[in-house]
C-alpha cells in the first residue's frame, strides 16, 4: 500500500472532508471516488497547487462535489464544517502549527488524519499535550522512506504518555506488531550506530553526551522490539 492509499484507508465514512494542502488533489479524488465522503473542501496555501487540484478534479468529473479554497491551514474552514480533516505531506511541526492556529476548528472535527513527512515525534507530542488523542496509526514505505499516518480524535483533555520514547516510537504500531515497524526500528538502530561510530572516531569528548543519548535510545529500541 502506498502513502496516499494508506491515508484513504484511515478515513471513516463522512459527509464533508477537508483536504488541507491538497496540491494535485489525489487524496480528494480517492475519497470521492470511493464515496468515503459526499463532498470535499480542497484547500491550499498557494494558487499554483490549488489550480492543479481544480484542473485534475475537473478532469475526473468530480468538481461538483468539491469546494476549492485558497488560504492558510484551517483558517479557510468554518467551525464544524468538515467532519474529517486531512493534513498530509507536510512536516510534523507545520501540521502542529496549522492545528494550533485554528484549534477551535480542529476540535470540532470528528477525526483528523495527519501524515507528517518529518518530525512525527514533535507532532505526536503536540497532539497529546493539546487535547487530541491518537486512536490509530499506520506505517508505509515508499521509495526507501517510512511514513506514518496518524488518526486523531479531539478529546478536550490533555494526555501524558508514560514513557517519552512513545512520542518517537508509536506505541500503537508496536502493539500492532507491524512488520514494517520492526523494519523501521532496525533501520533506526543501524543509523544511530553509524552516527555513534563516526562521532567516536573523531575522539572529540564534547560529543560524549550525544553518544550517551543515542546509546540509551538504542537500548530502549531493542527493549521495545523484544516485548
Ligand atoms: C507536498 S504537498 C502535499 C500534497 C498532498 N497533501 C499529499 O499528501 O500528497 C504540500 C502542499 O501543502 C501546501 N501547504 C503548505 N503549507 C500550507 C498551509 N499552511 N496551508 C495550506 N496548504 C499548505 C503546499 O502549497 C503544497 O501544495
Amino acid at each position: 500500500m502506498n502513502r496516499l492509499e494508506c491515508i484513504k484507508t484511515m478515513v471513516s465514512k463522512c459527509s464533508t472532508a477537508a483536504d488541507i494542502g491538497t496540491d494535485h488533489g489525489y487524496v480528494a479524488e480517492m475519497l470521492l471516488k470511493d464515496n468515503l465522503c459526499e463532498k470535499i473542501i480542497a484547500t491550499d496555501l498557494n494558487e499554483g497547487p490549488l489550480n492543479r487540484a481544480l484542473k485534475h478534479l475537473t478532469y475526473e468529473g468530480l468538481q461538483d462535489r468539491c469546494d476549492f479554497r485558497l488560504g492558510n491551514g484551517l483558517t479557510v474552514l468554518n467551525e464544524g464544517e468538515a467532519d474529517v480533516i486531512i493534513i498530509a505531506g507536510m512536516g510534523g511541526e507545520l501540521i502542529a502549527d496549522i492545528i494550533e492556529m485554528s484549534k477551535n476548528i480542529a476540535l470540532k472535527a470528528s477525526q483528523l488524519i495527519l501524515q507528517p513527512m518529518t518530525t512525527a515525534d514533535r507532532l505526536r507530542r503536540y497532539l497529546y499535550g493539546n487535547g487530541f488523542k491518537i486512536i490509530d496509526e499506520n506505517i508505509v514505505k515508499e521509495f526507501y522512506h517510512y511514513y506514518f499516518v496518524i488518526k486523531v480524535i479531539p478529546m478536550q483533555d490533555n494526555m501524558v504518555l508514560n514513557d517519552e520514547i512513545y512520542y518517537e516510537i508509536s506505541k500503537i504500531l508496536l502493539d500492532k506488531k507491524d512488520p514494517l515497524m520492526y523494519e523501521y526500528l532496525k533501520k533506526s538502530l543501524k543509523t544511530n550506530d553509524n552516527i555513534i561510530a563516526s562521532i567516536e572516531k573523531t575522539g572529540n569528548s564534547s560529543y560524549n553526551e550525544k553518544i550517551r543519548v543515542l546509546k540509551k535510545k538504542n537500548n530502549k529500541i531493542v527493549e521495545l522490539m523484544q516485548n
